[in-house]
């Protein structure tokens, strides 16, 4: 596997980190009521040493089970508020810390079943503090630092001309720096990411950059991986750029006064995995995700404590039984960031670790409390070939169970993408996050139409209250019967194609996280 276990090596470490929190890392009873005894009850009734069967595993998965973890989680995210001044996981924080302790100790104290380790690498994450930006005598009210954006010069104003960028600003030749230089950038959305433009402009001696959208919307984007060269920059909607695109394209003069005050920062977080051991097949390997991270603005209960605690879960009760393919599972630091650590995971492996990972399963946000059962519309035309057989999966229980499903975009919002990109079958469910819930969809699924599925997303309130436990439950048996399904067998699923290059898959992908890229 070229993975180096480290199970063996920190047990003491892992134990001692859970006593300093005062972690359960008991898996049963979590209750502590009735329904925790029945949940044991069951259990005696699985027969050791037998291949995992999924309506079995299902039907371990309780709510009283699940809830208890969340309330467990919302304590660590409590860890965050001498720095932020309010519960938060956010990479970084002390309750991302904690979050961590308490997923690696959960594993570790199933003993021998899981082969855990740890995965750091280096992850940037930025604090936009201020901001302000004005042009002419306007304050345009859609204007939105981008994520990760520099400070303008000094953490002061800077004050210059608006520059009209040529074409898309792609190009270095679309920067005019006779005209740029000490000036600000007016820099049309599209075609390559608001990171490549804040980079040229920064280039061509810009001292800040607006990228207006061609639709009249806000642009709410992040600048990506950093350069030395890119700029404070700002996003404005195409409603509110029109007016100065207009006097500008006239000839006419506009000046203007950008203000950023952030800071980037790269810090080392960590990504944790587990394996079914012993007698697995590992070439063969089942592979699902959830992220341990939250936002800086909340705990992060439903996104994504409630697929992290599923995946814990279902980890737990498989340990009843035997697995034919090695499943493993991990937790994603850095998602909030745009996917930094599933990026990095995928980034770092052999082309052989890579082709035998048969597929990735995402789960972020299993339980909004508006929700609908999503499914994302992965396609074997345009996804690695697989993706739409495990797509089908989840439709397949969804209508076994008569629920209602929706399809939702593959597109690059979540921890899946970084293995799609590089040729390994990927799919997902989700239950909504800002979306706003139709009238039709409120007759499918319950719940309230124009609110949004998650109304507490990125937000405080996203804290225990912020999740529906029947469709968290609902969706963490559905976890557990991907899981058992391809645990006992990939007959019939697509054998793995070659590992393709990243930009076959990158090129009109618009999102790489919850934010635009481009
Ligand atoms: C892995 O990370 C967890 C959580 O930060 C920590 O408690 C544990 O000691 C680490 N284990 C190793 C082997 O580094
Ligand atoms: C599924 O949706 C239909 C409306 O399209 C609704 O009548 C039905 O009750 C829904 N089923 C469930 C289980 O919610
Ligand atoms: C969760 O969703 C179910 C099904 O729509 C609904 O009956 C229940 O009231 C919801 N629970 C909460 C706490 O909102
Ligand atoms: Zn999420």
């Amino acid at each position: 596997m070229g993975l180096i276990s480290k199970r063996l090596v920190c047990a003491a470490a892992a134990l001692s980190g859970a006593s300093a929190l005062n972690i359960d890392t008991q898996q049963q009873p979590l209750g502590g009521d009735g329904q925790a005894r029945l949940v044991s009850d069951d259990a005696s009734a699985i027969v050791k040493g037998k291949t995992v069967d999924s309506e079995k595993l299902q039907s371990l998965i309780k709510g009283d089970n699940l809830l208890a973890r969340a309330e467990k989680l919302y304590e660590i995210s409590k860890l965050g508020e001498d720095e932020y001044g309010h519960p938060t996981r956010v990479i970084g924080s002390a309750g991302h810390a904690g979050t961590l302790d308490y997923i690696y100790s959960s594993v570790m104290g199933l003993g021998d079943h899981y082969t855990v380790w740890n995965q750091s690498f280096p992850a940037v994450s930025g604090n936009v503090f201020e901001s302000r930006l004005v042009l002419g005598d306007t304050v345009p009210s859609s204007a939105s630092p981008m994520s990760l954006t520099p400070p303008t010069k000094d953490k002061e104003p800077v004050h210059g001309d608006l520059v009209l960028v040529a074409n898309d600003g792609c190009d270095p030749s679309d920067y005019d720096a006779e005209k740029l230089g000490g000036n600000i950038a007016m820099v049309l959305r599209g075609k390559c990411s608001f990171g490549t433009k804040s980079d040229l402009a920064g280039k061509a001696g810009a001292v800040a950059a607006v990228v207006y959208n061609y639709e009249k919307d806000v642009v709410h984007g992040t600048l990506g991986t950093p350069t030395s060269d890119q700029i404070a920059t700002f996003g404005l909607s195409g409603d509110e750029a029109e007016p100065f695109i207009k006097k500008l394209e006239e000839g006419k003069r506009v000046d203007a006064i950008a203000y950023i005050d952030s800071v980037v920062n790269v810090i080392d977080t960590t990504n944790i995995l587990a394996q079914t051991a012993g007698g697995c097949d590992a070439d063969n390997v089942v592979m699902l995700g959830g992220h341990s991270d939250s936002v800086p603005e909340g705990p992060g209960i439903n996104d994504d404590g409630s697929g992290s605690i599923s995946l814990l879960e279902v980890a737990t009760q498989l340990t009843k039984f035997e697995v034919n393919n090695c499943v493993r599972f991990a937790w994603w630091a850095g998602e909030e960031e745009g996917l930094l650590g599933s990026d990095y995971y995928v980034s770092v492996l052999t082309p052989e670790e890579n082709k035998k990972i048969r597929l990735f399963m995402d789960y972020d946000m299993m339980g909004s409390p508006n929700f609908a059962y999503q499914v994302y519309d992965a396609r074997d035309d345009a996804n690695p070939v697989g993706s739409q057989e495990l797509r089908d999966l989840y439709i397949d229980w969804y209508e076994a169970h008569e629920l209602n499903h929706t399809f939702i975009p593959f597109d690059g919002r979540s921890d899946y993408d970084g293995f799609i990109r590089n040729g390994i079958p990927g799919g997902g469910i989700a239950t909504g996050a800002e979306g706003i819930k139709t009238e039709k969809e409120a007759a499918m699924f319950g719940g309230k139409a124009g609110d949004w599925y998650d109304p507490c997303y990125h937000q405080l309130c996203d804290d225990v209250g912020n999740v529906n436990v029947t469709a968290w439950v609902v969706n963490t048996r559905l976890i557990a019967h991907s899981v058992a399904t391809y645990a006992i067998s990939f007959e019939g699923f697509p054998e793995r194609t070659d590992v393709v290059a990243e930009s076959s898959y990158a090129e009109e992908v618009k999102y790489h996280g919850h934010k635009l890229v481009l």
